[in-house]
């Protein structure tokens, strides 16, 4: 049994890897790199992949530890934590298909982490 700091640090760390992968690739492409020249392609798809699983472990077990019961509806805040884990897992497809989209990444998904941590602490529209 873990505690609720524990999950914390999972999720904090998974964030971390999701945004260092995305960014990396965001900028090579924004640099005109191509996919199959990328010599870390493996070391970032490894890296995404993990943060994806860690921030969905952490936050699960975050929910287990906060008293969240099985069973029980999620509230509306959850929901649109997991609709920016599912836009975060898939948005790192996006810089090598449409490279004139990786500049505005630097703005709009900072954004969608401070969206994310506003539900965390303030759940609104519960
Ligand atoms: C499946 C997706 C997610 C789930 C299930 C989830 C769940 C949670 C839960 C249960 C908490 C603790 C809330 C509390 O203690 O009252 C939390 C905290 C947090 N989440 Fe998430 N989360 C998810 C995705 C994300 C994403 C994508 C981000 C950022 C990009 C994020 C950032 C944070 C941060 C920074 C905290 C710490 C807030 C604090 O307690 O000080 N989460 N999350």
């Amino acid at each position: 049994m873990f505690s609720r700091e524990f999950y914390e640090i999972l999720h904090i760390i998974g964030i971390a890897l999701m945004f260092v992968a995305i960014g990396g690739v965001a900028v090579h492409a924004a640099n005109g790199g191509r996919k199959g020249e990328s010599s870390t392609r493996k070391l970032v798809s490894i890296g995404h992949g993990i943060g994806a699983l860690l921030v969905l472990v952490g936050g699960f077990g975050m929910l287990a530890r906060i008293g969240m019961q099985h069973g029980a509806g999620f509230p509306t805040w959850l929901w649109i934590k997991i609709a920016i884990w599912l836009v975060l897992s898939a948005v790192v497809l996006i810089p090598y298909r449409k490279p004139a989209l990786a500049r505005p990444f630097f703005i709009l998904l900072p954004l969608l982490a401070g969206v994310a941590v506003y539900m965390a602490l303030y759940k609104p529209l519960v």
